[in-house]
């Protein structure tokens, strides 16, 4: 018989990982909803079209797409990211300005698979859509710091840039073609490559050769517009009056074509890999009038969740939930016993779980230490007669003799929560 296994850059998340997961997603809802964000959950493929959008000179969109022709001849695509898509429903319902929604899930990019980068990844995010206020920025931008905070992450660091508006990026990017063209010999051979596509990712190389000509390279900050200027002093200032940490970033780029003026990526100083980036985002302005709508500012940024819980690890927080299952029932006196206490806890809000298949008791209490219960409730022959359980605590291994009928009751004292 075949056997099967997940495919390169895929995990199953098991218990209680994933448990951890959903917390996870939980503590974010409850962070940016408290700011006014509603939960979006967009489709998992769309339409191609909706993601060249993303740019067509960055890898995600030339190298790293799962798309195909569905029955239907339509060339569908799993989104690499939720920003398009976010984009592409806004023109689709035209909701009330600002909109301000949040999403959670996974995301499909055909990258090579190592530790920290997945080809099914998930994220958790957030995007403001039809207000250019500086502040705006920097409530996004607080929001993902608080998120941070609250998972009782410590090192993470804040870069931000300005990429100017089209125009100015188009500039900047002239002007680096132009600077690095003339020094063609001194780069790296990837790094030529990336020149002929996308100037601004030349920025982003981490290949020591390149290192020299890039700190030589024309910076952004000279060929920011005026407004362009003024609106990241805005951001800026805000930051600081939120009391937020930052350093500027000049070589800042990202990997992604739609943005415009402030970008901004969280690092992780906590994990020693090469991927330390947990989460990224910025302005994309010009994003949904490509897509079809009206011009629309929108600012947004993307948390890893598989790197972040990674950072969670590596400083020790955000642990896993504990289980669930505060009560295992030892019945070894057939099943019946353990079927209804069972019951009769799980109805009263205690999570209780059993052994099957009459289990010696030896074998019952091994599978009662594994489930991380803190109590046993144990049923033997003569409690089953004197209609009676013994309720022991796992570790430490005091007990108690409860009636039959006070069982739900005494199991709640000895949890130590109060009668409902
Ligand atoms: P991104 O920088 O491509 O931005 O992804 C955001 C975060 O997702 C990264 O910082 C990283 O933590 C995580 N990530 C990306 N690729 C992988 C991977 N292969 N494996 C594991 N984690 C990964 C975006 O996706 C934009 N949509 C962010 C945004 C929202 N900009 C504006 N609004």
């Amino acid at each position: 018989m075949p056997t099967f296994a997940t495919s390169p850059g895929t995990r199953d998340i098991l218990a209680p990982e994933a448990a951890r997961w959903r917390a996870f997603q939980q503590l974010f809802a409850d962070v940016v909803e408290t700011a006014g964000y509603g939960h979006i959950i967009p489709p998992m493929f769309e339409d191609l079209g909706v993601f060249l959008r993303v740019g067509e000179t960055t890898e995600i969109v030339t190298k790293e797409m799962y798309d195909f022709d569905d029955k239907g001849g339509r060339r569908i695509a799993l989104r690499p990211e939720q920003t398009a898509s976010i984009c592409r429903a806004f023109v689709e319902h035209r909701p009330v300005t600002p909109w301000k929604v949040w999403y959670a899930g996974p995301n499909f990019r055909y990258e090579k698979p190592q530790q920290g980068r997945y080809r099914q990844f998930d994220q958790v995010g957030i995007e403001a859509l039809g207000a250019d206020d500086p502040q705006l920025d920097a409530e996004v931008i607080a929001l993902a710091m608080e998120f941070y905070g609250r998972l009782g992450l410590r090192h993470v660091t804040l870069s931000v840039n300005s990429l100017g508006d089209s125009g100015d990026r188009d500039r900047y990017a002239a002007a680096l073609r132009t600077h690095f063209t003339a020094h063609l010999d001194a780069l790296s051979p990837e790094s030529r490559a990336t020149l002929e596509r996308n100037p601004l990712r030349v920025l982003d190389s981490k290949r020591a050769e390149d290192a020299p000509l890039i700190a030589a390279a024309p910076k952004m900050a000279d060929h920011l517009s005026e407004a362009a200027a003024a609106h990241f002093a805005n951001v800026q200032s805000s930051l600081r009056a939120a009391g937020i940490e930052f350093v500027v970033n000049d070589r800042l780029v990202r990997g992604l074509d739609y943005y415009r003026r402030t970008t901004f990526e969280f690092v992780s100083t906590a994990l020693a890999a090469a991927h330390t980036a947990i989460g990224g985002g910025g302005r994309y302005d010009g994003l949904v009038a490509e897509l079809g709508g009206p011009e629309t500012p929108g600012i947004g940024f993307a948390l890893g969740l598989d790197r972040t819980l990674l950072a969670c690890d590596a400083e020790g927080v955000f642990a896993a939930p504990a289980s669930r299952v505060e009560v295992f029932v030892v019945d070894i006196t057939g099943g019946d016993q353990a079927t209804s206490v069972c019951a009769e806890l799980r109805a009263a809000g205690i999570g209780a779980d059993r052994a099957y298949e009459g289990r010696r008791m030896k074998a019952q209490m091994k599978a009662a230490d594994r489930s991380g219960a803190r109590l046993a409730v144990i049923i033997g022959d003569d409690e089953l007669t004197a209609n009676t359980a013994i309720i022991r605590t796992m570790e430490g291994g005091s007990q108690q003799s409860v009636q039959r009928d006070g069982l739900v009751a005494g199991v709640r004292q000895a949890l130590g929560r109060s009668t409902p």
